[in-house]
């Protein structure tokens, strides 16, 4: 029996130019390519050729930064079956997660629960609600979103950072799956 092979990246990360490391995975983190950035500054080797060991070391680059920059990278997000959703106006990612969790199937009840949900969340936080959408239906992620409405900004916002690093790992195992050419 052969051995399972470890899931690569390609191109493989150790391998990039910072131009070439930002244009193949500068977009993992909605809006803010300086994570992939910061990540190259370090210096890459081959063992961050695997999404799992980049998807770490740009997760630490998120956590390293300052609060100012973590929350705008919170805000880079758009909200969950909201406006610009319906008028087809989300990056590749987010579109694909969206329908994978199959936002854009709600009710017209649903969809205005989202609406009134996304509206009490940033009122009260100052950033939209984000989540790994990856494995959750809708219902899921409105239970999710009513419970963490009642954390406090703290623990939302360090939240928050969690749920955009696991994001990122997804989308990072999601570009070794499917290897692309451009
Ligand atoms: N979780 C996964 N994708 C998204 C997105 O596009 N927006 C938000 N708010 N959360 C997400």
């Amino acid at each position: 029996m052969s051995t399972p092979q470890p899931l690569l990246l390609s191109p493989a990360p150790s391998k990039c130019s910072l131009e070439m490391l930002t244009h193949h995975y500068g977009d993992v983190y909605e809006h803010s390519p300086w994570v992939a950035e910061a990540a190259w500054q370090q210096g890459l080797t081959e063992a961050h050729d695997t999404p799992d060991a980049l998807a770490e070391l740009m997760g630490l680059m998120l956590q390293q930064a300052s609060s100012d920059q973590q929350i705008k990278v919170i805000q880079a997000h758009p909200d969950l079956a909201g406006k610009a959703a319906m008028a087809g106006e989300l990056t590749q990612d987010s579109t694909t997660e969206q329908a994978g969790a199959g936002l854009d199937q709600c009710s017209p009840g649903e969809f205005a629960r989202f609406e009134y949900l996304n509206s009490a969340y940033k009122e009260k936080f100052g950033f939209p609600f984000v989540i790994a959408v990856k494995g959750l239906d809708r219902h899921a992620i409105l239970a999710a979103f009513e419970e963490r409405l009642n954390n406090d900004v703290a623990i939302e916002r360090q939240t928050a950072i969690e749920q955009i690093i696991r994001i990122a790992r997804f989308r990072l195992i999601d570009r070794a799956t499917n290897t692309c050419f451009s």
